[in-house]
């Protein structure tokens, strides 16, 4: 008798593929980035690595990053933007041939997991070199990103094998959240009961992704939904970079077509590629993003399957929905997080029945050190 073990295998603790199991560590790694920096009672992030005032003087973010990375940057600008800080995102390719003016008020902030990607890499030297103040927010100590910048905050999130970025692009937010919380107390002033609200609902959130993890539907809606021309995923605000990640997940790892926008874009073109066989998927964070509902109804009216994932305390508004993903009710700025691994979960379920290669999706590579 032969024993068929793949020694990879072991590393993948049962699962089959690493991409899943990255999926259900992210209780324990966002834990991880939680770890210590969340004071809940004071309504205080403290980070370790910035003092208190350490952000006085700045009046205008820069992101810099790529593909994952890019959407997570994007959810944290729309926070920052919130909070009164000009906060802008730059696909790092296109910002190191075109650098963003900056002045002492500039704080251009790196995103990316693997700290080596070469297009955000070659944006930081731009900033850098311009004289701008410079911060690594990475997954990986020593990588070549906490060199060339100033200042670095670690996301925590452990290793990431699979391509597809999962647990690291929740991390990434959370980080990131925490980050803007500092830079916000600091230089515009935070509201300290919104501040409570939002650190409760970070320090629930590892086990609210628990629950998701334990509850979700998403296989079901996967395999219903399986073949159709196209997959579209709309959203505003924070939940727009959530789209356009769901997006990203399924194209990279099922190889169909999928595209994401913001829900106020779809009049603008992408309702031209609506029928009832494109499925659009509606991300909804809370009251304030209720409007994207009208939008789904009007896909909807054109015959497109809409899925909605949104918190289960607004199920009534969503009962239009032909199939619900819910996300436990929480801070808005945290369900995008939930909403994000519900569909990380509907992607992997896809590209599962449809037989690809999950953790090694064709032609993609984990880390892109070229330009
Ligand atoms: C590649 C990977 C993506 C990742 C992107 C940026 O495209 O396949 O998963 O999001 O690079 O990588 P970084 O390490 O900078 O976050």
């Amino acid at each position: 008798d032969t024993v068929d073990w793949e020694p990879e295998a072991a590393g993948k603790s049962g699962y089959p593929h690493f991409m899943l199991k990255e999926i259900h560590e992210q209780p324990e790694s966002l834990r991880q980035t939680l770890h210590g920096r969340v004071e809940e009672m004071a309504g205080r992030v403290t980070l370790e690595e910035f003092d208190r005032g350490a952000f006085a003087d700045i009046e205008r973010v820069q992101f810099v990053s790529m593909g994952t990375s890019h959407h997570a940057a994007m959810y944290a600008a729309a926070q920052l933007t919130a909070r009164g800080l000009t906060a802008n995102t730059y696909m790092a390719g296109e910002y190191a041939d075109c650098p963003a003016p900056i002045d002492d008020s500039t704080l251009v902030v790196a995103v990316t997991q693997s700290g080596e990607t070469a297009d955000t890499m070659n944006a930081i030297r731009r900033a850098r070199d311009a004289g701008a103040r410079t911060l690594a927010v990475t997954n990986v100590v020593g990588s070549s990103v906490t060199r060339e910048c100033d200042e670095s905050l670690f996301i925590r999130a452990g290793p990431e094998i699979g391509v597809a970025a999962t647990k690291t692009f929740s991390s990434q937010v959370v980080a990131l959240t925490l980050l803007g919380e500092r830079i916000a107390e600091d230089s515009t002033g935070v509201q300290r009961a919104e501040m409570r609200s939002l650190l409760s609902g970070l320090s629930d959130l590892p086990g609210d992704v628990q629950q998701v993890l334990d509850e979700s539907t998403a296989a079901d809606v996967a395999e219903a939904l399986y073949g159709c021309d196209a997959y579209f995923f709309l959203g505003r605000g924070p939940a727009h970079a959530v789209a356009l990640e769901g997006a990203l997940k399924f194209k990279e790892i099922s190889y169909e077509h999928a595209e994401g926008f913001a829900a106020s874009e779809l009049k603008h073109g992408p309702l031209a590629l609506v029928t009832d066989n494109t499925p659009v998927f509606g991300v909804i964070t809370g009251e304030d993003d209720l409007k994207t509902i009208s939008n789904l109804k009007e896909v909807q009216a054109r015959g497109a399957p809409v899925v909605v994932v949104a918190p289960a305390n607004l199920a009534d508004k969503v009962e239009f929905a032909d199939y619900l993903l819910p996300v436990p009710e929480t801070h808005p700025e945290v369900a995008g997080v939930l909403a994000n691994v519900q569909l990380q979960l509907v992607s992997y379920h896809a590209a599962d029945q449809l037989g690809r290669p999950i953790d090694k999706p064709r032609n993609l590579a984990k880390s892109v050190t070229v330009e």
